[in-house]
This record gives structure tokens, sequence and C-alpha cells, in this order.
């Protein structure tokens, strides 16, 4: 009897009931990505009309940035850049890819070959009206070898291979907001999908939102409760709009998790990533607790803090290269 309840019944209830929360977790994705992401393209939605515009000027950046570019490319991006400006216009209140999108706009149109285009004069005219000033150059610039290597490291496996999540810090203090805001800003260079740029990072050094926020983590026992800082990761669904897209916020958010890793390494600050693969139930609670936007996704957490003089981690050895590793060779 107990054979059978081992190696029958039970793996069958088990199979139930890990396929049963899958299909639970994909249904409340699938709520959320209906109830929050861009889909609509209502493009009176302030952030929804930059994450669009984020799209289309980046077409023309890419277009501008060839060393050989097609001469007629661009004219479909330039015109949907065009209207969605109008619509910022209509509306007053012009956000960070509405003011990059007028600059690269108006690039693309007094190019050689564009500006003696009918249409340039008419969409010229419209954004030198709006007078949108930038400090940054926006489109596309020009790197010598020297300046696109410069991140070349002497010794990169030293930089890679000494990251360790650590779990336990130093209890000589937290690490102060001048400095969080110094590895969120390097983070920021993490590359994203059309260079929309959706993630939101929520930090916070307040023990009482620590312990409230990571009573919903299940893998920070027992550590958790005296983590210096803690990041939670997001990434905002309103920069999605196609359904090929529904997961591309993990993806995007994934990366710039990494990023914030690597940023705090870079400057001597350890960190542990703490995962946010949740019940429905428990990122519902979550936000009940702690201010998270409800079109923010949350991709993980990221406890962090000095080390001490002495610290132990767990050496977590790595696969051999031939497993991770796959030349193709043409057949
Ligand atoms: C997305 C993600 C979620 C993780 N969640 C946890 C967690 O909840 N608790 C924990 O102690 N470690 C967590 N880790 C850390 C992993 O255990 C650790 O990265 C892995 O063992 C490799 O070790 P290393 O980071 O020291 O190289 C997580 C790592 C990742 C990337």
């Amino acid at each position: 009897m107990n054979n059978i309840w081992r190696n029958f019944i039970r793996p069958i209830f088990r199979g139930l009931y890990r396929n049963t929360q899958g299909l639970l977790g994909f249904l409340y994705d699938y709520r959320r990505f209906v109830l929050y992401s861009g889909w609509k393209e209502n493009l009176y939605d302030s952030q929804i009309r930059n994450y669009n515009l984020a799209m289309a000027y980046h077409g023309l950046e890419k277009s501008l940035s060839y060393k050989k570019r097609n001469k007629k490319s661009g004219w479909s991006n330039a015109r949907r850049v065009y209207e969605r400006l109008k619509k910022a216009h209509e509306t007053g209140h012009f956000g960070y890819h509405d003011i990059a999108s007028s600059q690269v706009l108006s690039k693309f149109l007094t190019l050689p070959e564009n500006i003696e285009n009918k249409q340039s004069k008419e969409m010229l005219d419209f954004i030198n009206d709006l007078g949108l000033v930038s400090d940054e150059d926006h489109g596309s610039i020009n790197l010598s070898f020297e300046e696109i290597t410069l991140g070349k490291l002497n010794k990169p496996e030293m930089f890679f291979l000494s990251r360790y999540s650590l779990r336990e810090y130093s209890s000589n203090g937290k690490v102060d907001l001048r400095t969080v805001e110094r590895v969120v800003r390097m983070a920021m260079k993490t590359p994203s999908v059309c260079n929309r740029q959706e993630w939101h990072v929520y930090h916070t050094d307040d023990r009482s939102i620590m312990d409230t926020t990571l009573s919903y983590q299940n893998g920070n026992k027992p550590f958790g409760n005296k983590i210096p800082n803690l990041f939670i990761v997001s990434v905002d669904l309103k920069a999605f709009f196609s359904g090929f897209e529904h997961y591309q916020h993990w993806i995007d958010g994934g990366l710039f998790s990494m990023s914030l890793i690597y940023a705090l390494h870079s400057l001597g600050i350890a960190s542990c990533p703490l995962n946010w693969s949740q019940t429905p139930k428990a990122d519902k609670a979550i936000r009940k607790a702690i201010e998270i936007q409800d079109n923010h996704t949350i991709i993980m957490m990221i406890g962090f803090g000095y080390p001490d003089g002495k610290n132990k981690v767990c050496s977590s050895t790595r696969r051999p290269l031939e497993e991770v590793l796959t030349n193709l060779q043409n057949r």
C-alpha cells in the first residue's frame, strides 16, 4: 500500500498541485497584463505615451546610427513620433521620452536627404513651436575605439568571480542614500527593449518596512531581519503593448537586477538576490502592506550591505562549461 501511495498516487497529486499552481500564476499574470499593460495604447496617459514614443524614436535613432543609412528609411517612425508629440501637446505634459523624441525627430528631419521633403517642414515647424529643450545628446553619437572599450577590465575574472551572494553583513552601517542613487544610476545603463527603461526600483533601509516586506518572501530566513538595505525591483507593465511582449518585463527586470548586483559589487557592497516567485495571494498581500504601484510587477528583491572583515558564503560552484556552452557548427 505504501509503495502504491509513494510511486503512483503521490506523484499524481503532486503533479496536479504543481500544474494548478502554475495555471493560477499564469492566469494572475494574464489578468495583470490585461489590467495594467499598455495594450489599449491610450496615448493620453503620459506614461504609456512615453514608453510608446521610446519605441518609435528609438527606430529613428537606429536609422541615424548606421554608417551607411538607407536614405528612404525612417519616415513611418517619424510620423509616429509626430502624432504622439501632438497628443503630448494636447495634454500639456511632456515626459522624458517626449522631450528626447522631439530632438531625435528634429535631427532626422534636418538630414540633407530629408530636409527638402514636404513632410519635414510641417513637422519641424511643430517641433520648433514646442521648444522642448534637453541637455542630453539624443539621436546618435560617435565613439572612438578607445571610448567604446573604456570598460575593458585588466582582470575581468577578478570582478566576476569575486561576487558571492552574502547573507550576513557588517553591523557597522547601512549603505547611504547617495551611494544607493549612484548604484541605481549605474544600473540604469542596462539595455532594455527599445530603450523603454521601464524599471522601477523601490529602496528601503527602514527596519519595519524591510521586516514587513520580507515576511512575504520565502528565502530570507534566518538572515532577513538583519539585512541593512533592500531593493524591490519592479517593471512597469504600462510599457508593453503587443501580446507577444507578455514575458518581456521579466527579461528586462532580470537584466536590470543583475546590473544592480554588479553595480553594488563594483563599489565593494555585497548583496543577495531574493526571489519573488510567489503565489498570487502573496503578491496581492505585499501590495496591500507596502506601496507598490499596481502597474509595477515585482521581479525580485535584493538585500545588500557592507561585508564584514571575515565572511562565510556558500561556495555555490559552477557546472562544467560544456554543460552550458554549445558551439553551433554549420552542418
Ligand atoms: C532570482 C534569484 C533569486 C534568489 N533567491 C534567493 C533567496 O530567496 N534566498 C537566498 O538565500 N538566495 C537566493 N538567491 C541566491 C542564490 O542562491 C545564489 O545566487 C546562487 O546559489 C549562486 O550563488 P552566488 O550568488 O554566491 O554565486 C537567488 C538568486 C537569484 C538569481
